[in-house]
């Protein structure tokens, strides 16, 4: 039987987490749902059919759980950005601005190769500061981004129009 349920129907919005103020789009109930979560990432994939991507990058945490499933898909490489401190070998980092803080992320400097085509994925947009961020460790280590694609683009706080400006091609299967 196909699945009329759309997507936003599976996720859960916790109220004042992790502060006072902010509604806080929860996926975890999305990714438990086996016919959501499938669905989330056949959607998540469909612009790109017949593309070439040669490598996925997730952004910590629920990005890693998108992208993990995106690239065995793809039957194709894997690779994490994390924050600060948690990667073992040489790494680059960027630091941005978060809608409720600052952080830095890194990524392997040899996580990727010039050239490479790269699809990135989180759960979700916001200020676009954490995938900006992202998408500038991928560029430095020159790989070439073929699209960002998430689960929810909370449009209101501008990350869309900040990575459109920075002419990444964004996807989201709900706002
Ligand atoms: C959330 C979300 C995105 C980011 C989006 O992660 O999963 O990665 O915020 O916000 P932005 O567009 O304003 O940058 P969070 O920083 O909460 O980290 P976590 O997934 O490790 O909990
Ligand atoms: N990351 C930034 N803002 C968020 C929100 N409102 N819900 C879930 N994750 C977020």
């Amino acid at each position: 039987m196909p699945n009329s349920k759309p997507i936003k129907d599976y996720i859960r919005t916790i109220v004042d987490f992790p502060h006072e103020g902010i509604m806080f789009r929860d996926v975890t109930t999305l990714f438990a749902d086996p016919r959501g979560f499938r669905m989330a990432i056949d959607q998540l994939l469909h612009p790109y059919a017949g593309m070439q991507i040669d490598k996925v990058v997730g952004l910590e945490a629920r990005g890693f759980i998108l992208g993990g499933a995106v690239a065995h898909q793809l039957s194709v490489g894997f690779v994490p950005i994390r924050k600060k401190g948690k990667l073992p070998g040489a790494v680059i980092s960027e630091e941005y601005q978060l809608e409720y803080g600052e952080a830095i992320v890194e990524v392997h400097d040899d996580a990727i190769t010039a050239g490479e085509k790269i699809l990135v994925v989180d759960d979700l947009l916001a200020t676009g500061g954490t995938a900006e961020a992202g998408i500038k460790l991928v560029e430095r280590l020159g790989g070439e981004i073929i699209g960002c694609a998430f689960v929810i683009d909370l449009l209101e706080l501008g990350g869309r129009a900040k990575l459109e400006a920075m002419g990444m091609d964004v996807h989201a299967l709900c706002d």
